[in-house]
């Protein structure tokens, strides 16, 4: 496989002058909470996105990536005002955050490789995002401090691209550690490193679903959150604490499920947290298994594939419990799993999913990586 800064050179005929790299993330609990003033449980993911970047002397952005297109450049005036619809755009918005905190960059060269499932609720945004703001600092020697550099990432994703998400994805792919699951308060950007235990292993299934009305859908859910808290009289829902009060009986019944699931998903952060700290790994199992429920039920962003894959799952032995990952809407599940049987539980997953529905999936395995066509 060819290096970042053997792509860049076949690509642009020369070095880069800079390289970097992000990993994804995956998150073990807490799922849309992050944009409610809550808590989440990421950790990073051992794959990367990486880039080389070059610099211009111009206000160009010629960008290159291995996933996205075969034999073309993307050029992007990065004074555009707008996004243009496009990965590029994630891009043009770190570019033009970093130049609004002074940073000294017009244009650049960019090539960009990533091992991560595109779309696949791993992050590969953010990780593009962070990869690309960390190869400017690099080639600016500019200081910005990494809690700072996701912010902006959220910030660019936001009003730049217009994705509204909330801060978990930038912030553990800029400062997350491997092996690491960072507990975040993601109203005081508070964090906490917690281990994962030693007999733990993390295994996700992609289902290989992607859905392109996924930004709707968590769209729809984050407007259903933020009318909840006007009609309660809230700033976020992480202000109702662990009760819902009675008043939210008078709300719809689509948006009483979405403040129940935002409540009930916060208190099984620290659930798991407890049950981690323990070694108890079953105990977190169940959780992550109850998240998912309250994932397809009360959040309704689960499809049939991701349900089935959580059900053969957990029928599996040396798998503990397991949930969809990321917005949902398709992408992949996460499995908690017994490191010595990790291999075993999602090859025996896979196979009873290829003889259920008939397709092969991608799994991505701790240590060893990716495995296509599994089944
Ligand atoms: C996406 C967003 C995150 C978060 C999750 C759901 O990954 O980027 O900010 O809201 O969905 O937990």
């Amino acid at each position: 496989m060819p290096t970042i800064r053997e792509i860049y050179r076949s690509k642009f005929g020369q070095p880069p002058n800079a390289v970097s790299q992000a990993p994804g993330r995956v998150n073990i609990i807490g799922e849309h909470t992050d944009y409610n003033g809550g808590f989440v449980l990421p950790t990073p993911t051992p794959l990367h996105t990486r880039c080389a970047v070059g610099r211009r002397d111009d206000d160009v952005l010629r960008a290159w990536s291995t996933a996205r297109s075969t034999d073309s450049i993307v050029d992007v005036d990065t004074l555009a005002p707008e996004a243009i619809g496009g990965w590029t755009d994630y891009v043009v918005g770190i570019l033009q955050a970093l130049r609004g905190r002074g940073v000294d960059i017009r244009g650049i060269d960019l090539a960009v490789d990533s091992d991560l499932p595109l779309g696949g609720g791993l992050s590969s945004s953010a990780a593009l995002a962070i990869a690309v703001g960390r190869a400017i600092l690099a080639l600016t020697k500019a200081k910005i401090d990494p809690v700072e550099l996701a912010k902006l990432v959220h910030t660019s994703e936001n009003e730049f691209v217009g994705a509204h998400v909330g801060i978990m994805d930038p912030l553990v792919c800029s400062i997350g550690l491997q092996r690491q699951l960072v507990l975040i308060d993601c109203r005081t950007i508070e964090v906490r490193y917690v281990n994962m235990p030693d007999s733990a292993a993390l295994v996700v299934i992609d289902s290989g679903v992607r859905h392109a009305n996924a930004s709707n859908g968590y769209n729809s859910r984050r407007a259903e959150c933020e009318r909840a808290c006007a009609a309660l009289g809230v700033a976020e829902i992480r202000d109702l604490g662990r009760q819902a009060p009675p008043e939210l009986a008078a709300l719809d019944a689509a948006v009483q499920r979405r403040v129940r699931h935002v409540i009930s998903e916060n208190e099984r952060v620290f659930g798991v947290v407890a049950a981690l700290e323990r070694d108890d790994l079953p105990a977190a199992g169940r959780i992550l298994c109850e998240s998912h429920a309250s994932l397809r039920d009360d959040y309704e962003v689960s499809i049939p594939e991701l349900d089935t894959l959580v059900e053969l799952a957990t029928a599996t032995p040396g798998v503990y419990g397991a949930r969809l990952v990321g917005g949902g809407f398709g992408g992949c599940v996460m499995l908690l799993t017994d490191r010595e049987r990790s291999e075993q539980a999602a090859r025996q997953v896979c196979r009873a999913y290829r003889e259920r529905t008939g397709e092969l999936l991608e799994v991505y395995l701790p240590k060893l990586g990716k495995r296509a066509g599994v089944g």
